[in-house]
């Protein structure tokens, strides 16, 4: 295929799409892209529910959420992670929401992934809210890693954010996380001006008291209300002075691979904070992640315009094999990148509490 310019962010190497001509990426193996990406990371969203109403995702009444019989079961989610793994590579499982600890089989959950071969490394995101009192079931049912999200520990930052007065349940979260090994216990936080983003170095500060990696999110596109302005959004350029005002940071040196943080050593190091730029400055062109909702919807991107119906399929009686095939169609068809910049740019339905961060 000749060279294709998409107006996106250049993607893989060397940035040409590929096509195997014995195999055109759809019946065998990986979770490959017409990009040269492979997915081996996959976020399974397990409810839209929250109990937090963070005003950058949800309105204040939250929104209506998926029906239980929609939602996949814990025997359907054991089938597509056995599948995922074992015939499509996939190394690396997280559990998002809305709020995943909202599950209450989550233990069984993660067990069931624990129990594949290869082991995939499992890690949970999750606002933190009974945390304290579920870390320890969840670490012994096999759970490697926790990102909690957390903006401010201001207590009326929080409350203003989240809409709900729970800052110390999130903290007691924490270090209920680390105690029970789950580390390091990495902290998701989202800055929004005349809010919460001037005291993004308490912030910082505290994660570097307790040994909890910090990391700031540019705010994407993904909000419920879709009034999402990029005028309002704090660049990772602005979030690194910000920082800079009190702390120095340096550029670390290792190799990023698909990790979405740019990491920055604090004072020397060997502390770290993570910058993630989402929208100034894309890492699509790296992206390692397969997605699917909690209703057994397969997205091949955050920003994904269409989803393929693997609930469909499961309740339909398929077999793993056509699953496979429908799952390395989808990623097959994966767009060079989000195109937020172009002038075209859809904004998904599905908000981030429907998708999974
Ligand atoms: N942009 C960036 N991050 C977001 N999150 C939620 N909505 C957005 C958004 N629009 C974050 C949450 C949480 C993770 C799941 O994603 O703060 O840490
Ligand atoms: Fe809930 Fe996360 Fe959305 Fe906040 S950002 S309302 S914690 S799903």
């Amino acid at each position: 295929m000749s060279h294709v310019s998409l107006g996106l962010p250049r993607v893989g190497a060397p940035g040409e799409a590929v096509v195997d001509e014995d195999d055109p990426g759809r019946a065998t193996g990986p979770l490959r892209d017409t990009f040269g990406r492979v997915a081996t990371d996959l976020r399974i969203s397990l409810t839209d529910r929250c109990n937090l109403r963070c005003t950058y995702c949800m309105p204040a009444e939250g929104l209506d959420w998926l029906p239980a019989d929609e939602l996949l079961t814990l025997a359907e989610l054991t089938r597509l992670m056995r599948i995922a793994v074992m015939d499509l590579g996939i190394r690396e499982i997280r559990f998002t929401g809305g709020e995943p600890l909202l599950r209450r089989d989550l233990p069984e959950i993660i067990a069931a992934a624990a129990a594949l071969e290869p082991r995939p490394e499992l890690a949970l995101t999750t606002n933190g809210l009974g945390l304290a009192r579920k870390a320890p079931a969840l670490a012994a049912a096999g759970l490697n890693r926790v990102n909690v999200s957390l903006d401010s520990i201001d207590r009326a930052e929080y409350a203003e954010i989240t809409r709900r007065d729970r800052l110390q349940d999130v903290l007691d979260g924490m270090a209920a996380a680390h105690d029970a090994g789950l580390r390091p216990v990495k902290v998701n936080a989202v800055l929004k001006p005349n809010l919460n983003a001037a005291d993004a170095p308490k912030l910082l500060q505290y994660c570097l008291d307790h040994g909890y990696e910090l990391r700031i999110i540019e705010q994407m596109p993904l909000d419920a209300g879709h009034d999402w302005q990029r005028s309002t959004m704090i660049t990772a350029a602005q979030t690194r002075a910000v920082l800079g005002e009190k702390f120095a940071l340096t550029k670390a040196t290792e190799p990023r691979g698909a990790a979405p943080a740019q990491r920055w050593l604090v004072d020397g190091g060997p502390a770290t904070v993570g910058i993630i730029a989402s929208v100034s400055e894309p890492f699509c062109g790296d992206c390692d992640r397969t997605r699917l909702t909690a209703d057994g919807q397969l997205r091949n991107c955050l920003f994904a315009r269409e989803e393929s119906d693997l609930r469909a399929l499961l309740r339909g009686g398929a077999t793993d094999d056509q699953i496979a095939r429908r799952w390395r169609a989808s990623m097959w068809a994966k767009r060079a990148g989000h195109g937020i910049d172009d002038p075209g740019f859809h904004q998904p339905d599905r908000p981030m509490s429907a998708i999974g961060g």
